[in-house]
């Protein structure tokens, strides 16, 4: 049977959602474009994702540039880590996912995590082919493919810079001023809606892996010795989870379980993860994912990104298939510090004590004329030496001699402790430079869009009529009301613009439809997933202008209401 995918891809095309972008130069893999439908729905789904994980939250929103220069791709582990596995076709020079390729036909379910020489080795071994065109890949070579779209910055080829391939970043290296507006307080929250690239070997599936794409993320920037979540909030929203340990077990499964049920049994470690779950569940069902296909599946070790110390996906089942919508990540304190190291900034936060500390602190002489001529030049070395011993390890210092050794000499020098200065002194601290952790809710805006459409495709019959209605939720449809005058008539469309006037100042999306019959406009606002179709016929001008009908799309249930009330209970009905 067709699947559901097949009927949406054609619907969406048609009604305006979405289409292979460029179509009039033949296309390009991985690119699409939103149509007025598509780009409205898509809006709406940011809208609310703002709502909820910015201004409920409390955190602050940027908008950053999507190009960024190579040292920041440096620091950030991109440059080197940010690859998929790539194998060419011998025969039709296509190039595939090797990780996938092994993982769509063999047992391997975590491909991503081998070594290359390991998955060459598979790939021989199960004599894996071409999916393009059924070549042997056996023998062929399997190369790491970094993902980042490079471009050169101004002219000439000295500043290379990289579409970023995620907004994180974005938000990461504005850190030192970001922490200014947050008054150097722990904890705060920084959110980006943005577009991020991805040079994908192989795009798959419409709008669900592409080479350009929006994400919607959150950087919550915490002390991870202080700062707690308010698990209380969501200890009893109730998660589909499928932990690592019960995908690698022969008869695992997913569990039904509550958010603080899952803490409690250790089964999800982080609490900050925990919350955003707990956060995320809810507003995925208000924006129209069935919770019947809707779970959390912990990463396994070796699926982790570079910079991920635990990391948790929410999945959405298309047509079979489980599809990640989104990555809740614990990214600990990899990204700042990064940055913190290879740049010239801070990214940093003072942690003020409550109270000052007196501290011990222990010190050698840095005056280095005491060591004498037989260290030469290498007196500075020496010194430096001293320091960071007595930093670390004191004791070093409770013999005669210390024994040392210069990085680049294979000598051991022995000085005698008098000649180092060493001492331990009290020192007060008002308090202390801290790396703060990052936990990361990272939302992909259009699989959740094309979720949420396939998730309200239905088909049933009308009046003996096959019908195809999209049952998208009322806060997210991109038209939210259909206007028609029944006939093409003067005294008729006069009220039909007024009522749209009316609407629209209420603040809904309204189309106005008047041509073919009636019927057809409903089919067509069914389609479009328009939660409501306003009619306007004669009793409606008998009635001097009091009564209009209201059709409801999931019911195709018809009733009369007073048009001055029209507006505001519409407009009650959109916001919930
Ligand atoms: N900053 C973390 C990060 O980027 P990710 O899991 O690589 O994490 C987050 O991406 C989300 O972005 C994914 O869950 C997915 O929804 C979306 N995404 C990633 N690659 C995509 C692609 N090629 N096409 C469409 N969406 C994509």
């Amino acid at each position: 049977a067709e699947q559901t995918s097949e009927k949406l891809v054609e619907l969406a095309k048609r009604r305006g959602y979405f289409f292979q972008s460029s179509g009039a130069y033949g296309g390009v893999g991985g690119f699409y474009s939103f149509g007025p439908q598509g780009a409205a729905l898509k809006g709406n789904v940011e809208d609310a994702w703002r709502d909820r994980f910015a201004v409920q939250e409390g955190n602050m929103e940027i908008d950053a540039p999507t190009i960024m220069p190579e040292p920041v791709f440096e620091a950030s582990g991109h440059l080197d880590g940010f690859d998929d596995m790539l194998v060419e076709c011998p025969d039709c020079g296509e190039s595939h996912r090797a990780d996938h390729v092994v993982e769509d036909n063999t047992d391997y379910e975590d491909a991503e995590s081998l070594p290359i020489p390991e998955v060459e080795e598979v790939i021989a071994e199960h004599e894996l082919v071409c999916p393009s065109c059924g070549a042997g890949l056996a023998g062929q070579a399997v190369e790491a493919f970094n993902l980042m779209f490079e471009t050169n910055i101004g002219p000439g080829d000295s500043d290379p810079g990289y579409l970023r391939p995620e907004t994180a970043q974005g938000i990461f290296v504005e850190f030192p001023r970001l922490k200014e507006y947050a008054r150097n307080q722990l904890p705060f929250g920084v959110t980006q809606i943005g577009r991020a690239y991805r040079n994908e070997i192989s795009p798959r599936r419409s709008i669900i892996r592409t080479r350009e794409f929006t994400q919607a993320e959150l950087e919550y920037f915490v002390d991870p010795e202080e700062d707690e979540p308010d698990l209380e909030s969501v200890e009893d929203v109730e998660v589909t989870l499928y932990p690592a340990s019960e995908q690698n077990s022969e008869d695992g499964g997913e569990l039904e379980i509550t958010i603080g049920e899952a803490v409690d049994e250790g089964i999800i470690a982080n609490e900050w993860v925990a919350y955003y779950l707990g956060v995320a569940k809810p507003w995925y069902g208000a924006v129209g994912v069935d919770m019947d296909r809707f779970r959390f599946r912990q990463h396994l070790s070796g699926e982790r990104a570079h910079y991920a110390a635990d990391c948790w996906d929410a999945e959405s089942e298309i047509d079979g298939n489980w599809i990640e919508l989104a990555g809740f990540a614990y990214r600990s304190d990899y990204d700042l510090s990064k940055h913190d190291e290879y740049s010239d900034d801070r990214f940093t936060i003072f942690k003020q004590y409550d109270e000052p500390k007196t501290v011990e602190r222990a010190t050698v002489d840095p005056d280095m004329s005491y060591l004498g001529p037989e260290f030469g030049g290498a007196a500075g070395d020496v010194v430096d030496e001293l320091e960071t011993l007595a930093e670390r390890d004191r004791s070093a210092f409770e013999g005669d001699v210390v024994e040392i050794e210069l990085e680049d000499e294979s000598e051991t020098h022995e000085i005698p402790v008098e000649k180092t200065g060493f001492s331990v002194d009290e020192e007060t601290i008002a308090g202390e430079h801290i790396v703060p952790h990052v936990v990361e809710p990272s939302f992909g805006v259009d699989r959740l869009v094309y979720t949420v459409l396939h998730h309200a495709y239905r088909e049933d019959e009308v009046d003996g009529e096959e019908r195809t209605y999209l049952e998208l939720e009322p806060e997210v449809a991109p038209t939210f009301v259909g206007v028609f005058p029944l006939q093409n008539d003067d005294d008729l469309e006069a009220v039909a613009d007024d009522i749209v006037d009316d609407l629209r100042d209420a603040g809904l999306s309204v189309t106005y439809d008047d041509s073919g019959n009636i019927g057809r406009r409903y089919r067509r606002q069914d389609e479009v997933g328009t939660p409501f179709c306003v009619t306007v016929d004669y009793e409606t001008i008998e009635n001097e202008e009091t009564t209009v009908t209201v059709r409801e799309r999931d019911t195709t249930d018809q009733k009369r209401l007073p048009v001055e009330d029209l507006a505001e209970t519409l407009a009650a009905i959109r916001e919930g």
